[in-house]
């Protein structure tokens, strides 16, 4: 299996979306480590030092050569320089992917995430020639689901107690989105 040419960074009008660096770390502390912004993301609220070892982790998280590889980038706010957030994708198999995402939350609600996940779909049906890209959410995760319904992700299934969540059984929904329907929606 041949790898796929990731050619980084993507830019959008307020971001940049490239390869995580050492000095991001104040950045990332300040998400990691909100309760609120990881209450639906697999990760645990992550102190300094725990930030730093995953953040240490993202710096080889820029290709993608085999399946299951995620291609984790940072989103810097153009204006300031800031890590705001942080975009994923991954090389599924064949032609499809699963997107991710997580903003901090003082960069809520100002559309940055969906400039950021559109750069990344843009990224993952243009250049790469997927042909499916995935999501999957914890149900609740009201946000996340707006999100990706105004992207024009489908429900395609709902998995009840499909996954062992922080501690308790959580029912997961799988959405997707074609290459057809992301090319008419633009
Ligand atoms: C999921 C998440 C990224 C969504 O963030 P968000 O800021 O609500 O998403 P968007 O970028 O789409 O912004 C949309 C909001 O910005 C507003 N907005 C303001 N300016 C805008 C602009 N220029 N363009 C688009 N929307 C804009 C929209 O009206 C919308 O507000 P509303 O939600 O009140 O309707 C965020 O909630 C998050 O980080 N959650 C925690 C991590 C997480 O759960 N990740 C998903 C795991 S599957």
């Amino acid at each position: 299996m041949s790898g796929l040419p990731v050619d980084l960074p993507l830019t959008t009008d307020r971001l940049v979306l490239r390869a995580h660096r050492m000095d991001d770390l104040d950045d990332l502390v300040r998400f990691h480590g909100d309760p609120e912004v990881v209450r639906y993301v697999p990760w645990p609220v992550r102190d300094r030092e725990a930030t730093e070892e995953t953040l240490r982790a993202k710096l080889g998280q820029t290709v993608l050569d085999e399946h299951g590889q995620w291609l984790v980038l940072a989103a810097e706010l153009a204006s300031t320089k800031t890590v705001i957030g942080e975009v994923l994708l991954k090389w599924a198999s064949d032609r499809q992917g699963e997107l991710g995402f997580a903003f901090g939350r003082e960069h809520h609600g100002q559309g940055y995430a969906i400039e950021a996940a559109r750069a990344v779909l843009g990224l993952a049906f243009d250049d790469l020639g997927f042909h499916r890209v995935t999501a999957v959410v914890v149900e609740g995760n009201d946000p996340s689901l707006r999100l990706l319904d105004r992207l024009g992700f489908r429900q395609e299934a709902r998995h009840v107690d499909g996954a062992f969540f922080k501690g308790e059984w959580a029912t997961t929904l799988v959405l997707a989105l074609l290459e057809d329907e992301w090319r008419s929606s633009r």
